[in-house]
């Protein structure tokens, strides 16, 4: 590779997975994350990437409908788009302009507990009221239906009957920040 890979995060909440990925990108040398994405500007992830001094773009409904957004991540470069709790349906100008270039993380084992509304804690919560024995996490590559790209990797853990969903949500966060990053590299790597 004669150039560096580009790296944009999209998240839109606290962004602990943008944190390990960040951290993960720090240590390597021709991948960077060179941009953090959000559509809400109070959003801790925004604080993150203060705090690594990485640029960050907050935007609006108009700026996914004119276009403004792909400007955004054509002027910085973006090679790789990282989706890390991010609740906005990415447009279809974006999955053109990156095929098999965006992947998502879903925080259970697709294609169980997937689909619309299945985000969040809400996941956690459909698990337990299902009475599994096991959940787990999902990277998937981003099509243009929801949770339904092809499958990359898929790891497990164990859930006990008295887990509530907040123990189950923590179980399974534990497993994004250990595999997503390194899964990220490799995607690149290979592509
Ligand atoms: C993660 O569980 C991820 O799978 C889901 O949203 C959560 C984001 O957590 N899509 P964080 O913002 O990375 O802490």
């Amino acid at each position: 590779m004669s150039q560096n890979t580009h790296i944009a995060i999209f998240a839109s909440g606290g962004g602990s997975n943008a944190e390990s990925i960040i951290r993960h990108f720090n240590a390597v040398d021709d991948i960077d994350v060179s941009l953090i994405v959000t559509n809400k500007a109070d959003a801790f992830v925004v604080e993150r990437a203060k705090t690594h001094a990485i640029p960050y773009y907050v935007h609006t409904k108009e700026d996914v409908d004119n276009g403004q957004l792909l400007k955004m991540l054509s002027e910085k470069n973006v090679d790789f788009i990282v989706l890390a709790g991010y609740l906005k349906k990415v447009g279809d100008d974006l999955i053109q302009a990156y095929p098999n270039k965006i992947v998502n993380i879903h925080p259970a084992l697709l294609p169980k507990f997937g689909g619309k509304g299945m985000y969040g804690m809400n996941v956690h919560k459909a698990v337990v009221a299902a009475g599994e024995t096991i959940s787990g996490m999902t990277i998937h590559f981003v099509n243009e239906h929801y949770d339904e790209g092809q499958i990359i990797e898929q790891h497990q853990c164990e859930l006990d009957e008295v887990d509530s969903a907040e123990d189950v949500a923590a179980k399974v966060l534990k497993l994004e920040h250990a595999y997503y990053p390194k899964a990220i590299e490799k995607i690149i790597r290979q592509a």
